[in-house]
């Protein structure tokens, strides 16, 4: 019996031009090269300028991602951006995307869900496919969390960073084994008893201003690896697989420290971690699209590679996706 699934056909990302070193970062900031790495493992991070908005940045990804699949924008029928800064209240940033692309046909549309919000737009993307509602999708994660920090809070400012990555998934044909090709599983939580542990202190329906990022690092922390870890185990469960044949792990890029304890949980070899936290800092939903396209390019993600993404952001949200490459 043939099942749908939801095959990784192409990637793309897309970076700001400026990038900051610590070092600079510390000129203007009350911070040192040092204590960023130490407590994160962020050395540099993009930031973006005059022009380079969330839909150009995610724009430029997509196109890359079209490109490397080898597709025209006639072939997309899904397009889902994946963010919590975009360009305007609305309309949607998928929907610029959309039209940069020239894309005129099937629907497009936001997701909001943090950091988790990449892993969320996959499952939601993979639903559209295998029920037979979409063809082909363009995942995009994009930010320019830069926009909505307070540049004088030190405790925030040093971690984020701009970016955005896509990739395309196609419906394709498999056999309902965990040997296919596609997205194999997904799983997604979210506990709203934490919003404010990690939020934006304004809105559009609340102060009418966009408002700044504040966190609790202390509690954002402590959740991340005390408690994520369920969202992976119900992936390893519901395709009887377990970290050993994982080959690779592709966490939300926030923390290296977070990010090595929780694969130290996990069972998950630190060779199998993809970790681009250093290069980028935390991009937020593009995250785990900027590393997948890293690790794509440098040869790690092969065809038929098992490789687990999975994220924590604010809300709190959480999800992990199974993805045999
Ligand atoms: N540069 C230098 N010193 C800084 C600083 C900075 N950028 N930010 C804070 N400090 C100082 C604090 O003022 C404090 O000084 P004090 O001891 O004199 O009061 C000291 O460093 C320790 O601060 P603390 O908040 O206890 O640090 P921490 O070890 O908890 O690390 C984080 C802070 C933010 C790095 C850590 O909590 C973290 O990574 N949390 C998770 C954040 C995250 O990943 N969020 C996104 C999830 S999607």
């Amino acid at each position: 019996m043939t099942i749908l699934r939801s095959v990784v056909v192409g990637g793309g990302s897309a970076l700001p031009s400026r990038c900051v070193s610590n070092a600079t970062l510390a000129e203007t900031v009350d911070t040192s090269d040092d204590w960023i790495v130490q407590r994160t493992g962020i050395r540099q991070r993009y930031l973006c300028g005059p022009g380079e908005t969330t839909s150009v940045l995610g724009a430029r990804a997509a196109r890359a991602a079209l490109d490397d699949a080898g597709l025209t924008p006639n072939d997309i029928d899904l397009v889902i951006c994946a963010t919590s800064t975009p360009d305007h209240t609305f309309p949607s940033t998928a929907t610029q995307i959309q039209a940069a692309l020239g894309i005129h046909q099937g629907f497009a549309f936001d997701l909001q869900a943090v950091c988790a919000g990449f892993v969320y737009a996959v499952a939601t993307a993979d639903k559209f496919l295998t029920s037979g509602s979409a063809r082909r999708a363009l995942v995009v994660g994009a930010e320019t969390f830069s926009r909505i920090l307070d540049w004088e809070d030190r405790t925030t400012c040093v971690l984020f960073g701009d970016g955005a990555g896509a990739i395309v998934l196609e419906a394709q044909d498999g056999q309902g084994t965990i040997a296919d090709r596609g997205v194999l599983a997904s799983s997604l939580r979210s506990d709203g008893r934490h919003r404010d542990k990690l939020y934006v202190d304004g809105g559009p329906g609340s102060t009418g201003t966009t408002g700044h990022l504040r966190m609790s690092g202390k509690e954002v922390f402590r959740f991340a690896v005390g408690s994520v870890t369920d969202v992976i185990l119900d992936a390893f469960n519901a395709t009887g697989t377990t970290a050993d044949d994982l080959d690779w792990f592709v966490p939300h890029q926030a923390n290296r420290r977070i990010i090595e304890a929780s694969a130290d949980k996990l069972g998950i070899a630190r060779d199998k971690v993809v970790l681009t936290v250093d290069r980028h800092g935390n991009t937020s939903a593009a995250s785990i699209p900027l590393a997948l396209d890293v690790a794509r390019k440098d040869g790690r993600i092969k065809h038929g590679d098992l490789v687990m993404i999975e994220a924590i952001g604010g809300g709190f949200t959480w999800g992990a996706a199974l993805i045999r490459w």
